[in-house]
């Protein structure tokens, strides 16, 4: 098993050790940065005899050694700088990304691509259009990442060990995101019920705002220690042929009645991809907050120019 990581930045380089110290695949690292992939890969092979066990990695400033992946995760990419609005990082990253989709669709035909960079689910839908891939085979990384938030938060702040926690979050990655009470439970009891209302809506504006409380601590950069683990679970979950209910930004053609936009859904994952889109039975004021939430994408992936 090929898995590539283009962007050996903070996410993709500790995305490539997660998957190369789990032994995976083997691993190619690319980075448009001459030797910076390669500099990272020589350390993480360092680590090799400390740890006791064999890894294949390889870093790269050359694309073309992306060839005949299986997985692609694409982690390239700029972050949003002070006064830079969030339609520029858009244009920006597309034009990033234009290449690399092009890339992958000429080397790596048969690969399912795995997108890290943000604005997640525009980029997803992005890479789709310009790959021209199966809907199936191109996912995003969102959801998964703030549900784990969301179980880490309530795990904290009500001291219950996450393993008794089943958070679910749908929507957007950003803004958009959904965290739903109703439907997270511990040990089968809601959260609703488990806690006063009060409590849920704190418990949800701290999910919701945490990246942002990450950024704004770290001072430069965004987070990457979670982010490369989520990003290491979805991998996982396809190379392994897990049929793993996970959340990921996947195209919607109907279901949960939107069209024509990737947004985070449960989904199953296997060695195809997307297996399934899981349609939760949500309420009518989930409907509502999640087709806002759709709007507000389809809106956005108009602003894309290049
Ligand atoms: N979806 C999520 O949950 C999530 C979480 C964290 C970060 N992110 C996003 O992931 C992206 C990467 O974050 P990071 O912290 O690793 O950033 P980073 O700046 O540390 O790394 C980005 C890397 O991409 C490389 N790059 C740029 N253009 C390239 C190209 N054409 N080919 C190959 N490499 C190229 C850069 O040289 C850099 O090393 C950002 O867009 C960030 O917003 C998403």
């Amino acid at each position: 098993m090929k898995i590539s990581i283009i962007g050996a930045g903070n996410v993709g380089s500790l995305t490539a050790m997660r998957l190369a110290q789990e032994r995976i695949g083997d691993i190619l690292l690319v980075d448009i940065v001459k030797g910076l992939a390669r500099g990272k890969c020589l350390d993480l092979e360092d680590a090799s005899p400390v740890l006791k066990y064999v890894y294949k990695i390889e870093g790269t400033d050359d694309i073309q050694a992306i060839k005949d992946s299986d997985i692609i995760v694409i982690t390239a990419g700029l972050a949003r700088k002070p006064g830079m609005t969030r339609e520029e990082l858009c244009c920006k990253n597309a034009a990033i990304l234009k290449e690399i989709c092009l890339n992958i669709k000429n080397l790596a035909s048969q690969s399912i691509v795995v997108m890290v960079t943000n604005p997640l689910d525009l980029m997803t839908r992005f890479a789709l259009a310009t790959t021209g891939f199966k809907p199936t085979k191109v996912l995003g990384l969102g959801i998964t990442l703030d549900a784990a938030r969301f179980a880490n938060v309530i795990s904290r702040e009500l001291n219950i060990p996450h393993t008794d926690i089943v958070t679910t979050v749908i929507g957007s990655h950003g803004e958009g995101m959904l965290p739903l009470p109703r439907l997270t439970n511990i040990k089968g009891i809601s959260l609703e019920e488990f806690v006063s209302e009060a409590k849920v809506q704190e418990l949800v504006k701290k999910t919701v705002a945490r990246g942002a409380e990450i950024v704004s601590l770290l001072g430069s950069g965004s987070a990457y220690f979670a982010p490369s683990a989520a990003a290491a679970e979805i991998v996982r979950a396809i190379a392994k042929d897990e049929k793993r209910i996970l959340g990921v930004s996947a195209y919607l053609n109907g279901e949960y009645g939107l069209k024509d936009v990737c947004i985070g859904v449960p989904c199953r994952l296997g060695k195809s991809g997307i297996e399934q889109i899981i349609e939760l039975d949500l309420n009518s004021k989930e409907k509502e907050a999640l087709k806002k939430s759709s709007a507000s994408l389809q809106e956005q992936y108009k602003s894309i120019k290049l």
